[in-house]
């Protein structure tokens, strides 16, 4: 009994991968999110906002309320929240700390309005967010890989 238990379930992990089923991995941090085209443009958006203690505690607010980012993203940021499990490629890892350095505000700021094509990223603003809860919620995610 316990043999074919076993069986079983490697099969099933063997069909969960086969599927996509299976949690998915990030795409590479280094490879831009924004099409080639609009990649200067973006990477040259800076935000209106200073990093501050009080942008950061709305942007928080903004994640894991209206913005409903912590969903996806997880609670911490670390792209492990339960709607986000399915998804392939996997919610970004915002407290890796290696993100934050290579991805630019402005890149960020150009998914959160148009999408990561693609994925299960979708615009979010300004379906649900305006651009300045947008920005408070990017400086907290970026608050959470260390950036300053
Ligand atoms: C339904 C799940 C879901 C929700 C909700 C969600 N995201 Fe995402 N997000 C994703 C996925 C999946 C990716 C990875 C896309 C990729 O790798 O191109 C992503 C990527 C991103 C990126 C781009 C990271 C990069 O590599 O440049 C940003 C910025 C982002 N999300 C911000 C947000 C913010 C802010 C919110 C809330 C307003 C939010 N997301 C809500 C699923 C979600």
């Amino acid at each position: 009994m316990r043999k074919s238990t076993g069986v079983l379930v490697a099969g099933v992990v063997g069909l969960a991968f086969a599927t996509g089923v299976a949690v998915a991995a990030e795409k590479d941090i280094k490879m831009p999110r924004v099409p080639a085209g609009e990649l200067q443009k973006a990477k040259d958006t800076k935000s209106p906002l200073k990093m501050t203690p009080d942008v950061i505690a709305k942007g928080k607010a903004v994640f894991e309320g209206k913005g409903t980012c912590f969903t996806c993203h997880g609670q911490t940021g670390k792209g492990d929240g339960p709607a986000g499990a399915a998804l392939d490629p996997s919610p970004r890892n915002f407290a890796n700390p290696e993100f934050a350095k290579i991805r630019t505000e402005g890149e960020m700021f150009w998914v959160v309005k148009n999408g990561s094509p693609g994925t299960g990223m979708i615009a979010y603003a300004p379906a649900m967010i305006n651009d300045e809860e947008a920005w408070q919620a990017i400086a907290y995610a970026r608050s959470l890989g260390g950036a300053k």
